[in-house]
């Protein structure tokens, strides 16, 4: 079922901080920052040659990823993101398994404009995981 690795995300308390690490200290090639209001984040892209890293600073009153940062002040591994073929059979595959969808369980547009979903990390190793068809 599961594709590519699309990214990993990872928060942080400090977006032009977090840029600086992996463009200067890792020497890694960084997007510009982008607000995504719609998903409560600012983001800049980390490529890599096999796959990207997201990072992720909160962008408004009720950012998703406020919670995790109140938790871990200094950033940490918030989701990996699994492309899949098919968003819906992969959901009813993993719901039929007794997995859990969060949200309404329905897919939504992500932040790369494709659908996607969010699993429960207590059902997946300890690990948010978001699957975007791809
Ligand atoms: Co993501």
């Amino acid at each position: 079922m599961l594709g590519r690795l699309n990214h990993i995300a990872i928060a942080v308390p400090d977006l032009k901080r977090g840029a600086e690490i992996y463009a200067s200290l890792l020497g890694a090639k960084v997007s510009s920052p982008q607000s995504e209001p719609d998903h409560g984040v600012r983001v800049v892209f980390v490529e890599l040659l096999n796959t990207k890293i997201e990072l992720l600073e909160p962008l408004g009153e009720n950012s998703p990823i406020k919670a995790f940062l109140d938790k871990n002040p200094v950033g940490g591994m918030h989701h990996v993101c699994y492309e899949v073929a098919d968003i819906m059979a992969a959901r009813d595959h993993l719901v039929a398994a007794g997995a859990r969808v969060l949200g309404d369980g329905d897919p939504k547009i992500g932040t790369h404009g494709k659908p996607v979903l969010f699993l429960h990390p207590k059902d997946f190793c300890g690990t948010l995981v978001e699957l975007e068809q791809a």
